[in-house]
């Protein structure tokens, strides 16, 4: 289900990164949601709908309102550069309904909020929660230099001295060795950042023994852009053309059928397609295939995959 909204407020939070009210278009109430919950945007791109992920960072009860804050990225698919450039006050959107793939454990004695750039946006409605909640928590919050600390007042609201900034351009960053040391049973970690920064955090407390059940992170990752090919359709025959800046899953779309979706990012295996047939390679950019699943050429997540060419046939 998506709701007619519009953008009710821009603001420059920092060069390059721009946060977007969003009101339901009739004035109505919105429904609440859980931190951690994201919301997918259709924007009207010149070449057609691209439809985005993005986490809230408001506080979950508010109902009316929708927060989001997005990082201006150049090589992508223009989804960011659209909402940078083009989008004003009081633009018209359709907006899916919240999701949340990335839960606060509710039976977490302790929580350890850990935020890398942009990824402070999800951290911000699990502290909300938290903090109404009366649970124990604690947020680091890492950025490129001072100005791009983007929301650490509100953060700091919440958290007060439990919140601990890292200014990379001063030096300074997270030691997940020390900051994941002897804590005690009941401790949760959840962790948006950067691929390397969400690769370094599970290797550290994996050697450190923590098990996997209490080790959360989020990462979406965008599909990227490629050479253009031709998706078939079995059960009808459609035979569909993505073009170089569209995912699969949008162009499919855009034929008048509507696979399910979550994330959008390749994260949460709800879009997963049968391989019938393909003339070219798979080119797997998902973090939800297995490798043997990867292996058998039968697997396909189209909102981020695509393949190098040529026609995939899926069975859809
Ligand atoms: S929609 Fe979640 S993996 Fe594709």
């Amino acid at each position: 289900m998506q709701l007619d909204m519009r953008l009710s407020r821009i603001i420059e939070l920092a060069p390059g990164i721009r946060e977007f009210w969003l009101c339901r278009e009739d004035g109505g109430e919105l429904p609440t949601y859980s931190g951690g919950s994201h919301v997918v945007l259709s924007l009207p791109l010149p070449g057609g709908i691209q439809r985005n992920p993005y986490s809230l960072l408001g506080d979950p009860a508010d109902c009316n309102k929708w927060r989001i804050a997005v990082r201006r990225q150049e090589q992508s698919r223009g989804g960011s550069v659209w909402l940078h450039d083009s989008a004003q006050e009081g633009q018209a959107l359709k907006v899916s309904m919240p999701a949340n793939l990335f839960p606060m454990a509710r039976l977490g004695r302790h929580h350890v909020l850990i935020a890398g750039g942009i990824g402070v946006t999800p951290m911000l409605s699990h502290a909300r929660e938290l903090a109404r909640l009366g649970e124990s928590f604690e947020v680091h919050y890492a950025h490129r230099a001072p100005e791009f600390g983007v929301l650490a007042d509100e953060l700091r609201t919440l958290a007060g001295p439990d919140l601990h900034c890292y200014v990379e351009s001063r030096g300074e960053t997270i030691d997940f060795s020390k900051l994941l040391a002897r804590r005690p049973l009941g401790t949760h970690a959840y962790l948006c950042g950067p691929q390397g920064m969400v690769e370094a955090y599970h290797r550290i407390a994996s050697e450190m023994g923590w098990p996997d059940t209490h080790v959360h992170s989020e990462r979406f990752l965008a599909p990227p852009p490629g050479a253009p090919f031709t998706v078939r359709l079995a059960k009808t025959g459609k035979a569909i053309e993505v073009r170089r800046e569209q995912s699969m899953l949008e162009a499919i779309e855009s034929s008048g059928v509507q696979p399910p979706f979550l994330c959008r990012g390749g994260a949460c295996g709800q879009c997963e397609m049968e391989v019938l047939d393909c003339d070219s390679s798979l080119l797997h950019n998902d973090l939800f295939l297995s490798q043997a699943d990867r292996d058998s050429g039968r697997k396909i997540m189209p909102c981020v995959s695509r393949v190098t060419g040529g026609c995939i046939t899926v069975n859809l």
